[in-house]
């Protein structure tokens, strides 16, 4: 039980098959409290989470679901605001909300390039801000961002130079919080995926999902549960003296 008790509230887990629906079940396991949040929230989707999530745990568990759309700085406030009066508490943010899309640079108009900022790293400082207030009030808490293998390699995959960007920008603002924060013994980190099996690889042709897995050391996709197990690593003291750090998961795609 890494997370025995622990107030965890992971954004971006509106679909069973998101990384954010395996690393609430997997922090479910090691005893968390679970708060799942998302933009698609709503009373049957959480009922699915809810069940889904019991499957794999004995004891009676309830599960908070919180609808936010994290590009709005208000409604980021009020998702804390509710997670406070339900749980009284935070320890940790998982926040794995995100778009991707994939453009060449002179195709993305200036909408798609805000959209993709406003979601994927306004959205991101807007959850962390809120949070922070929370932490820094307690003097502990811990923040884990999925960025992606885009930040690193100059885009990729799957996402064009806009998603690339706002992964980079939010790969900062991770490290700026793990240097801001660590005096008060808050921790931030961030993790880089690729190719990791969910609706965000249902784009891909078959031919093309092919050839990049051909390239991949590990040879396969990756699985939520994986990513869900780097995410239970930085956000538990089994990594209390890591900060600012960022994790690979990406089966030998990118060594550094
Ligand atoms: N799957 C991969 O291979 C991969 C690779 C690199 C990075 N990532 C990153 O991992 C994270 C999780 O993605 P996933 O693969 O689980 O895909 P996913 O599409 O299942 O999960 C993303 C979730 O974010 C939610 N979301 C979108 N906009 C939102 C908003 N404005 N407010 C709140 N929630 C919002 C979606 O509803 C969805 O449930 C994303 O940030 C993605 O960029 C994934």
């Amino acid at each position: 039980m890494l997370l025995k008790e622990k107030v965890c509230v992971i954004v971006g887990a509106g679909s069973l098959r998101s990384i954010g629906y395996a690393t609430a079940e997997l922090f479910a396991e090691h005893g968390a409290k679970i708060v799942v949040v998302d933009v698609m929230m709503d009373d049957g989707l959480l009922a699915s989470i809810q069940s889904s999530i019991q499957a794999h745990v004995s004891k009676p568990i309830s599960v908070q679901g919180v609808r936010c759309d994290i590009s709005k700085p208000e409604a980021c406030e009020n998702m804390v605001r509710e997670v406070l009066a339900v749980q009284g508490t935070i320890d940790c943010l998982v926040n794995s909300a995100g778009i991707v899309r994939s453009q060449p640079i002179l195709e993305i108009s200036e909408k798609e390039l805000d959209l993709m900022f406003d979601i994927n790293l306004k959205g991101a400082f807007y959850l962390c801000q809120s949070v922070l207030k929370v932490f820094a009030e307690k003097k502990s808490g811990s923040i884990v961002n999925i960025a992606s293998l885009a930040a690193q390699r100059g885009g990729g995959l799957v996402g064009g130079s806009h998603y690339a960007a706002s992964k980079g920008g939010m790969l900062s603002l991770t490290k700026s919080i793990a240097r801001e924060f660590g005096p008060l013994g808050i921790r931030a980190n961030a993790i880089c995926p690729a190719m990791i099996d969910t609706p965000m690889l249902d784009g891909l042709s078959e031919d093309r999902l092919k050839g990049i897995i051909e390239a991949i050391p590990l040879k396969r996709t990756g699985t939520t549960r994986e990513m869900a197990g780097a995410c239970l690593f930085l956000a538990s003291e089994l990594s209390g003296f890591v900060t600012g750090a960022t994790i690979d998961v990406n089966g030998g795609t990118h060594i550094h």
